[in-house]
């Protein structure tokens, strides 16, 4: 098969700048995909808080950026290189921007200006492969950021002399973040408002990027095949459910992975000590670590439930803050570590105050101590509301430490319940997205803890077999490149 040229534009890739699991997957996506010979050159703002010298980001061009009514906007773009892969890495530099501190937003509230933001970044996208010369089989674009790309694509550079055979794939990361701005942003894509209808951009009078994304990209695909049925029905598509079944045709669901270069227990210099399923000495002492670290007793037979999570309502943490004071009467320990919506900042660290010897707070982005708690704890908590993949499940359960999940999105699709009859499974679930289901499946976990060791232990080693590749998703994207490709070849012939 030859190989494919791929552009990919996204608001995140890690290590340069993540909020989520978005870095992740751009991160581990495009690495998979240059791996597997593919040329994979990767569109990302310059923000501030990347440190250009660490990774030796050079300038390698100054465009010109039109922006409609706006005029042409002068951008700087850099070029560096991932850290592990071969994947050409180009920043747009545009201070006035991007040199703020903060990916969306600050404090919880997202930039006034994102519209302006992530339109510049879609657009020089598409001009970046204009002054290369470079002719991408196919424009792969993530969420409502760059979710403009496939409309822009359609129109004005239908006709371009690069890009005109270009085909773009939208892979919806989540469903809740739409992009939706005052219509005066249709003059700064200055596509014509012949497209601001209810098929196109127009959303209750305003403008929705991802529909429009949606509306014309040449596939689409969300992160796991269950959010992919699941976004086809309200309340899961937030209004747009239209427009998913519109393209229920050529909507798919693929997987995503787990960075096992980085989340391996053998071989993971953050962590107290290394371990293995066959010799799980390792993890007491991870636990113990953390306890100590955290201030909580240090007994090693106590169920220490971890938590590690941007804290807003999708991830159910409403749910969690319903119960947790009941949960924490149970001879159990539990740590959280996030950052989100304010209200919930206040409510676990009040919670915390009152009760030190069983429940510790965290707030803040802190990777190391991430890897930590997903070593050091013996289950790991994720209430979502929905969860269109959901990567820290699969952290999880390669360090042993056993998901407890509702089972929804990726988080169905990946963990298996655990079935007390046949004593298989990989984790505990609940099926409905309620306080009282999250507290029961805690309780549950906690018996099984204590009255049930063998079957922990088997879960445990279960789990830890379990493999979930970025190599097996960069083998179905390729599949869905090579059929957009084809499709987009026909549609111009
Ligand atoms: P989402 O993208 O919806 O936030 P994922 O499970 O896909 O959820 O990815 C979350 C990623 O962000 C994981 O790599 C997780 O370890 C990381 N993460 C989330 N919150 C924190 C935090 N407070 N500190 C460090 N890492 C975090
Ligand atoms: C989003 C989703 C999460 C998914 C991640 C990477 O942030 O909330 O479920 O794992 O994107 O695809």
């Amino acid at each position: 098969m030859t190989a494919l040229s791929i552009l990919m534009a996204a608001a995140e890739m890690a290590p340069f700048a993540k909020a989520g699991g978005l870095g992740d997957a751009l991160y581990s996506l495009s690495g998979a995909l240059a791996a597997a010979g593919h040329d994979v050159r990767v569109v990302l703002p310059c923000y501030g808080a990347i440190d250009r010298e660490a990774f030796d980001l050079r300038p390698v061009a100054s465009l010109e950026v039109p922006m409609g009514v706006l005029g042409r906007t002068t951008v700087t773009v850099l070029q560096g290189e991932t850290p592990r892969s071969q994947v050409g890495a180009f920043f747009i530099g545009h201070d006035p921007y991007f040199a703020r501190r903060g990916i969306y937003g600050h404090d919880g509230d997202g930039f006034t200006d994102n519209d302006l933001r992530f339109t510049l970044l879609s657009r020089a996208a598409l001009e970046i492969a204009r002054h290369m010369d470079w002719r991408p089989d196919v424009i792969h674009v993530h969420d409502w950021h760059t979710a403009a790309i496939p409309v822009l694509l359609n129109t004005l550079y239908r006709d371009d002399a690069v890009l005109s055979a270009t085909a773009s794939a939208l892979t919806i990361h989540n469903m809740l973040h739409q992009g939706v701005f005052d219509k005066s942003l249709m003059d700064v894509l200055g596509i014509g408002w012949g497209h601001f209808h209810s098929r196109e951009l127009e959303f209750f009078d305003k403008v929705n990027l991802l529909k429009a994304g949606m509306v014309h990209a040449t596939l689409i695909n969300t992160v796991s095949p269950t959010y992919a049925r699941e976004i086809l029905h309200p309340p899961f598509a937030y209004g747009i459910e239209g427009v998913v079944q519109d393209r229920a045709a050529d909507l798919s669901g693929i997987l995503n992975g787990a960075d096992y270069d980085e989340w391996n227990p053998e071989a993971d210099p953050m962590i107290a000590a290394g371990y293995s399923a066959s010799d799980l000495s390792g993890k007491i002492l991870c636990k113990k670590d953390l306890q100590r670290t955290l201030g909580l007793p240090e007994k090693t037979s106590v169920p220490l439930f971890g938590l590690v999570s941007r804290l807003v309502k999708q991830k159910g943490i409403d749910l969690l803050a319903e119960v947790l004071p009941r949960i924490l009467e149970l001879d159990v320990q539990f740590v959280i570590l996030g950052a989100g919506e304010p209200w919930s900042h206040v409510f676990f660290e009040e919670l915390a105050r009152a009760r030190p010897e069983k429940f510790v707070c965290r707030i803040g982005f802190e990777p190391a101590m991430a890897h930590r708690i997903i070593a050091g704890s013996d289950f790991f908590v994720m209430p979502s509301r929905f969860e269109p993949c959901g990567l820290t499940q699969m952290y999880g359960m390669r360090y042993g430490t056993l998901p407890v999940v509702h089972a929804t999105g990726g988080l169905d699709d990946t963990v298996e319940n655990f079935n007390e009859t046949t004593m298989e499974g990989t984790g505990f679930k609940f099926y409905a997205p309620t306080a009282g289901a999250l507290y029961d499946t805690i309780g549950w976990a906690t018996h099984t803890y204590y009255h049930n060791g063998k079957a922990i232990r088997t879960l445990m080693r279960r789990a830890m077999s379990k493999r979930f590749t970025w190599e097996e998703a960069a083998r179905k994207y390729e599949d869905l490149y090579r059929i957009a490709a084809r499709r987009k070849t026909t549609a111009t012939l």
